[in-house]
């Protein structure tokens, strides 16, 4: 009939959130998921089995799609230039993924891009950390360049002998260590574009991440700040979109300082930080991600509430959260509950749960009291 087949790496929450945008729009989803068991291959039937890191196993799963796309950041570049060579369309393509596959090529594009960025140097030895420190003063933030994620990769030091194992790791990983200043920042915030390969893109409104631990916990959106940050927040995430030629969703993280923004890290996919614009906003970040890789023209990232707030269900001690689902939406049935399908390990992202409306404290309260009794916390 017509309608395209979107393959998408990966079988996580975002590929499985990427589905109902794909329904209503009569979108064909195929997943590579690595287990049966995983968040998307639950409920899209295309699944097809194997890794990312098995280039037979992509070519199979390449084979009908008329675009690749991705849940994650992980599949190696050389494999994506060989689906390419195959005459497979690769979006976002190896060329902009890698500034979101490593911190360090993400910092050097930046920096040639004009784009404001914490003081940063890439460091092999305790001895040139030691010197960046001395620059900018400790204590220093200090990043693996690749595999990170939710602050696994990023730690605070205040001698640099504190690095000392993982500089000790480079000549086996053969890559180097990003040291930033640490930035002594007001809120996080992010602000997340979707570019089209004919070059349209639509801003979504700046949001506020709360991180904990490395792990977000809740967002914010609109961010309640002034209104010439948000318009350099989202500025920065254009400048970079068309400047790094990513196309689907792109998600910016930044602080925000007393000064102005900095841009922390990127992301080339859906991003949690985007979670609230499924109910919260005209066109979600899932629906934006499929139109802009299949190169139609965008939806209004226009949000549909004053505030719309999001927190994050993380795993607790309690494996079953089913039976909450009677309190939380007995006492608050304008809740909207996600949930991944993932079994509850401690910290896990399981979940989330998103509220509209006029008052933040009042949504952050209703929010964060849902996420709790899901997690257990609030069981007597
Ligand atoms: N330069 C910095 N200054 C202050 N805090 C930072 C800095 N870099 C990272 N952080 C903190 O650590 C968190 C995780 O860092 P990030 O680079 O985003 O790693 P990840 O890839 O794990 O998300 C950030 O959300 C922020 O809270
Ligand atoms: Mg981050």
């Amino acid at each position: 009939m017509g309608f395209p087949v979107v393959g998408v790496v990966g079988g996580g929450q975002l590929a499985r959130m990427m589905a109902p945008a794909a329904v209503t729009l009569g979108v064909r989803l195929r997943v590579l998921a690595a287990d049966p068991g995983e968040s998307a291959a639950q409920v899209v039937p295309d699944t097809v089995l194997g890794h990312h890191t098995d280039l037979d196993a992509l070519r199979r799963f390449a084979d009908g799609c008329d675009v690749v796309t991705f849940d994650h950041e992980h599949v190696p570049p050389a494999h994506l230039e060989a689906l390419m060579a195959d005459g497979v369309a690769v979006r976002p393509g190896p060329a902009a993924l890698v500034h979101a596959q490593d911190k360090g090529v993400m910092r050097a594009a930046l920096a040639a891009a004009g784009v404001p960025c914490p003081r940063w140097a890439l460091v092999s030895t305790v001895a040139q950390l030691r010197e960046f420190g001395a620059a900018t003063g400790w204590p220093v933030v200090v990043k693996t360049t690749r595999g990170g994620y939710d602050g696994k990769g990023v730690r605070l030091v205040t001698v640099a002998e504190e690095a000392a194992d993982w500089l000790a790791r480079g000549p086996v990983t053969g890559h180097r260590l990003l040291a930033e200043e640490r930035v002594p920042f007001t809120r996080e915030l992010a602000a997340l574009v979707a570019r089209s390969p004919h070059g349209q893109a639509v801003a979504y409104p700046v949001v506020e991440t709360v991180q904990v631990d490395g792990v977000c916990r809740e967002v914010v959106a609109p961010a309640r700040i002034a209104d010439g940050h948000a318009v350099a927040a989202q500025r920065a995430a254009l400048l970079i979109a068309g400047a790094l030629d990513v196309t689907g969703v792109l998600a910016v993280e930044l602080f925000d300082t007393p000064d102005g923004v900095l841009v922390n890290e990127l992301a080339m996919r859906p991003h949690n930080c985007g979670h609230w614009s499924i109910e919260g906003a005209v066109t979600s970040q899932f629906e934006n991600h499929l139109r802009a890789v299949l190169d139609l023209p965008l939806g209004s990232p226009a949000a549909l509430a004053s505030r719309v707030v999001m927190v994050n269900v993380l795993g607790g001690d309690h494996p079953e959260m089913f039976s909450a689902y009677r309190h939380v939406m007995a006492r608050d049935p304008a809740a909207k509950v996600h949930m991944y399908g993932k079994a509850v390990r401690p910290g896990r992202k399981v979940g989330h749960v998103t509220v509209a409306g006029d008052d933040v404290d009042d949504l952050l309260e209703r929010g964060r009291h849902a996420a709790s009794y899901l997690r257990g916390d609030l069981l007597p």
